[in-house]
């Protein structure tokens, strides 16, 4: 059985086997290939020992294993890698040798495992110091081969500023095209899906709920092998659903040979710990697999650093004295039981690293607002429950390219563009991450950074998909979100999506009558879009007024406002003041002293 350390421990002093120990609970942040330090004390004992030494690092910057001697298959051997066989394994490799070049059997690994990465470093040459080269996986038309994309070399201060992930979102984006990528050496995950029906619930609310854990978990790309629904008054306290249910688990799990169990809402730590004991097998829930989509999606610097956050919150009160415990964080590999003092260093290291993301998070979103301050132009929010054709209709209304995909979830990031109105002005628009019903509320604050532009937005527009026969109930949920964030006075657009796939017409129009403010439209053929466009402009025209003032020299800081947010017609200094005819928002236009004003004219 491969434990974190492993390899030929022979001959070498318990003080540098308690420094490679102690190496196994680094952290990096999820954006950082490796630190300096850790490099620096890799080397350090390597020279020392005079051994090769391999480390296994995945995608979250959690250290899983380290090797002291040659690469061999079993360094691999059962870490669970990430759920898509359309990815990489979200596994990189650090390798420590003695000859300059990279063999050839750890190029077959790099291929075999799916590694992100082998970052290889070589002592060969004694005045010049450490060579580092980082090898890449090699593809031909969307295939892994044997072999390596070379680039280097590197010295380690270097090493630290590169884009890795960027490298490898773009060998992935290569290996999504091909149909089916043979996995080597890792099994996908088969799941059987858990709900509970409690007293409360419809059959059809139930139903329509496991059916989007399975997209949900479809998207994580976990194959979805059955579906277990238990009615009972409430949750069970320690168990979620009751014994026998637990039970008739069991026999499932064998029937279908699955790996993962998930349940359709947030358990409780214990529950969570109890039902993995019992069954078996790992325990998932409904935010896990959230999460899990989140870390596969993020791509902001801000939305990676709220989903980390995220993930090490809802990991803390997980993380109990059983060595299984400990193994989620370290990615499913954990077979070395830790003790409590372990444990305890385990939580502090978590709970410092959560300080940290919680500073970088704000010294990111303190430069974001000084950004957003400086724009000019008023903006539209475009946001609705998940796959619901936002990022498609954002595309249809700007060149801009945002993610489109039929997943759940595809995008994470507002992505912001910019569009020019038929009436000529220019506006922004933006795209949000997905609500969802259920939405874990510890997500809502995750996801802060994303709906923060609802809250600055001008005008909402909410895209529902009308195919969905729960599109009020799925409408209600975004609402909801909407109430939470304080936006609901902010004029909404509701867009009646996906029309082109209703046939008949008495149906959309019935919809469109019951919905205040709503629009038929087609993101997909453009049906609509005019009109949506049209409506754009009359809504930023009613939020709109013409200003006449004379500003006093001793308030002339307003003016720089007005110019900011506005569009100035007319500046002329006199003895007085500065007169000033300007078009701006009624809210910039309530921040100028009533005193100054000489007349005002809404353009609604
Ligand atoms: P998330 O990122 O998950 O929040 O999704 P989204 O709301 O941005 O949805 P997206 O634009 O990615 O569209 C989801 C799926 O619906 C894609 O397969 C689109 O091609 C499809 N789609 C979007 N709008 C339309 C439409 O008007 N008609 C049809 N037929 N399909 C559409």
């Amino acid at each position: 059985m491969i434990t974190e350390l492993s390899g030929d421990l022979s001959g070498i002093k318990d003080h540098y086997i308690e420094k490679l120990e102690m190496m196994l609970d680094n952290i990096f942040s999820s954006s950082e290939l490796v630190s300096i330090d850790f490099l620096q004390q890799l080397s350090d004992i390597a020279s020392v020992i005079g051994k090769n030494l391999a480390v296994l690092i995945n995608r979250r910057g959690e250290v899983l294993r380290i090797k002291v001697g040659e690469l061999t298959e079993d360094f691999f051997a059962g870490v669970q890698q990430r759920r898509s066989v359309k990815r990489l394994s979200g596994l990189r490799c650090i390798y420590l040798t003695f000859n300059s070049g990279l063999d050839r059997k750890s190029k077959i690994f790099l291929k075999e495992y799916r590694l992100d990465l082998l970052l290889h470093l070589s002592f060969s040459n004694k005045q010049s110091g450490i060579k580092a080269m980082l090898h890449y996986p090699k593809l031909n038309e969307g295939k892994l081969i044997i072999g390596s994309k070379t680039v280097g070399p590197f010295s380690l201060e270097e090493l630290v500023d590169i884009d890795y992930l960027a490298e490898i979102e773009s060998i992935e984006d290569k290996l999504q095209t091909v149909e089916t990528v043979k996995v080597t050496g890792a099994e996908s995950e088969k799941a059987i899906l858990v709900g509970l029906m409690t007293e409360s619930d419809t059959k059809y609310k139930q139903d329509e709920l496991l059916n989007e854990l399975e997209s949900l978990v479809q998207t994580a790309g976990i194959e979805v092998c059955g579906k277990e629904v238990q009615h009972r008054k409430h949750p069970d306290h320690s168990y979620y659903i009751g014994y026998g249910k637990v039970q008739e688990l069991k026999e499932l799990k064998y029937q279908f040979g699955v790996n993962v169990i998930i349940f359709n809402d947030e358990l409780s730590p214990a529950q969570q710990r109890n039902l993995e004991e019992e069954l078996e097998l790992k325990v998932i829930d409904r935010t896990e697999v959230i999460l899990d989509i989140f870390a596969q999606h993020a791509n902001s610097k801000e939305g990676k650093l709220q989903v980390e956050l995220a993930q090490l919150n809802y990991l803390l009160p997980r993380l109990t004295g059983k060595g299984k415990d400990l193994s989620r964080l370290a990615g499913g590999i954990g077979t070395r039981g830790p003790g409590e003092s372990k444990l305890e260093i385990d939580r502090r290291r978590i709970r410092k690293r959560i300080d940290n993301l919680e500073a970088e998070i704000n010294r990111v979103q303190q430069t974001r607002a000084t950004q957003r301050s400086r724009r000019k132009l008023p903006t539209v929010s475009v946001v609705g429950y998940t796959n619901a054709g936002k990022s498609t209709l954002l595309n249809r209304l700007t060149e801009a390219t945002a993610v489109v995909k039929d997943e759940l979830f595809a995008t994470l990031d507002s992505n912001t563009c910019r569009l020019k109105l038929p009436i000529g002005r220019k506006v922004l628009i933006s795209d949000t991450v997905g609500f969802i019903r259920k939405l874990p509320h510890q997500l809502i604050a995750a996801f802060r950074a994303t709906l923060e532009e609802v809250t600055e937005a001008d005008v909402l527009l909410h895209v529902v998909d009308i195919t969905q026969h729960d599109y009020k109930a799925k409408m209600d949920a975004v609402l909801e979100v909407l109430a939470e964030l304080d936006v609901l006075d902010k004029p909404i657009i509701t867009i009646l999506n996906k029309a082109d796939l209703i046939e008949e017409q008495e149906k959309i129009e019935l919809i469109e009558q019951e919905l205040e403010n709503s629009l038929v439209l087609s993101a997909k053929n453009g049906r609509g879009i005019d009109d949506l466009l049209a409506e754009i402009s009359n809504f930023l025209l009613d939020t709109m007024v013409e200003l006449e003032l004379l500003l006093p020299y001793s308030d002339a800081g307003a003016l720089e406002l007005i110019h900011k947010r506005g569009k100035v017609f007319t500046e002329e200094y006199s003895n007085e003041g500065i007169f000033i005819r300007a078009r701006i928002s009624q809210e910039i236009a309530n921040q100028v002293d009533e005193d100054y004003i000489i007349s005002r004219k809404s353009l609604a």
